[in-house]
């Protein structure tokens, strides 16, 4: 385990060659120079001026070359603002409702650990995302095991990959062959059963069916939905558990505490281990930005770097030891306790609600049980989400006679 001074735990995931300042920054790079901003003020204040920016993240740029309406993500102004109807499916209340159903797979889920043998936690995570993902997306008409490794596959491949070798070839045709069946098993079967019954109103495809989304459309807003929604919750759930198995105090707290108290540790460790790390935007005209030493002139057309980890850290906004998981620590009116983790202003993740109420109730499951690690995860950086991927968490129940809960 990783400690301050003072006895708490530190930030874990540090990519090899971070920097973390200065709060303002012009770098050149291999595609040309790019803002870098770091300071929370400045990096809050581009992603609410919507109407000076667009999505430069997330491979925007090849998407926008294809002639079809790009998903959710990469939209801006009325054609964005429609698409978020969809979002309203994850309002608080809504997805209160489906508190009984994340329990019950919690359970399912969590109760596969063995004492005789290891589990990888990031398959039992992983599952769960996929599975309250798929039923928010409406991806209900096949199987979630065999659409869960295919998302993996999917997921596993960089469709971004720019350098051909033998071996992002093969990842590439996996890539595509695992898009298809998804397509073909998963999204069509659900476009299938809503044009049916176009009366249901109550997951993204019949919005989608309804507003008469091609096929290729929707199969694009649910692999959107599946980056955006599937993987980073795996994430979340699995640096979590990391950072829990990891300090005994902050378990026993935990285990001690009330459900505000746990959301209270989870919110905290995606603020200091945020999935995406970094938000690229783009200007399209010159805006004046208030910087911390100044204002600052974004010129139309510059790239815009928002280091999300860095942001969610600068000690002027979080207070004293940024870089410390400490769920008792106050921060400023209107700064959400996950700080700058799921974004802000029009793109701001719709799914947040969800994401915290699935990794309280997942977690409450696994340590009701004296669960144990035999090492830390792997961990890798990830060049679309700018952030971590981790897998190979094996965990086991603890044989009975060393039993602590
Ligand atoms: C811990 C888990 C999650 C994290 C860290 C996360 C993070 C984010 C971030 C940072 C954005 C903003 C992207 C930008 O501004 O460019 C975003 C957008 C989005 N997220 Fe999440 N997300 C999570 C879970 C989910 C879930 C569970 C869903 C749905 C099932 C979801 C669906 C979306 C969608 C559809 C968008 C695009 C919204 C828009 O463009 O208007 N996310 N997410």
């Amino acid at each position: 385990m990783t400690v301050s001074a003072g006895g708490c735990p530190v930030r874990k995931l540090v990519p090899p060659d971070e920097r973390s300042g200065p709060p303002v920054e012009r770098i050149g790079g291999p595609d040309g120079e790019r803002w870098v901003f770091r300071s929370f003020e400045l990096v809050r204040s581009v992603l609410r001026e919507e109407s000076a920016f667009h999505q430069a993240g997330f491979g925007a740029d090849g998407l926008r070359r294809a002639s079809m309406r790009p998903p959710i993500l990469y939209l801006e102004g009325p054609a964005h603002r429609a698409q978020r109807r969809g979002a309203r499916l994850f309002t608080p209340k809504i997805t209160e409702g489906y508190r009984p159903m994340v329990e019950d797979l919690a359970e399912r889920l969590v109760g596969r650990l063995r004492s005789d043998r290891a589990t990888d936690l990031t398959t039992l995570s992983l599952r769960m995302a996929v599975e309250v993902a798929a039923r928010v997306v409406g991806l209900t008409n096949s199987s979630i095991p065999a659409m869960t490794r295919r998302l993996d596959t999917f997921f596993d491949g960089d469709p971004l990959a720019s350098r051909w070798t033998p071996r992002t070839t093969i990842k590439l045709l996996r890539t595509h062959s695992a898009t298809f069946r998804f397509y073909w098993l998963d999204v069509k079967p659900a476009i299938r059963a809503r044009r049916r019954h176009p009366d249901r109103t109550d997951d993204v495809i019949s919005q989608l069916v309804e507003r008469d989304f091609t096929d290729l459309e929707i199969l694009t807003e649910c692999l959107t939905y599946g980056a955006a929604g599937m993987v980073t919750t795996r994430e979340f759930i699995t640096v979590a558990a990391w950072h829990l198995l990891d300090d005994p105090a902050l378990l026993a707290r935990f285990r001690a505490g009330d459900r505000q108290d746990r959301l209270a540790i989870v919110n905290e460790a995606l603020r200091l281990e945020p999935v995406v790390g970094h938000l690229l935007r783009r200007a399209d005209r010159t805006v004046t930005l208030p910087g911390p030493d100044g204002p600052i002139a974004v010129a139309a057309g510059d790239l815009v770097d928002l280091d999300i980890r860095a942001a969610n850290t600068d000690a002027a906004t979080i207070g004293e030891a940024p870089l410390e998981l400490r769920p008792d620590r106050s921060l400023p009116r209107a700064v959400p306790a996950t700080v700058l983790s799921f974004g802000d202003g029009n793109h701001r993740c719709p799914g947040a609600p969800i994401a915290i109420m699935e990794t309280e109730i997942f977690l409450s499951s696994l340590f009701a049980r004296d669960v144990v690690a035999t090492g830390p995860p792997r961990v890798r950086w990830n060049p679309v989400t700018l952030g971590y991927d981790l897998d190979q968490f094996d965990l086991r129940l603890a044989p009975p006679e060393t039993s602590q809960v």
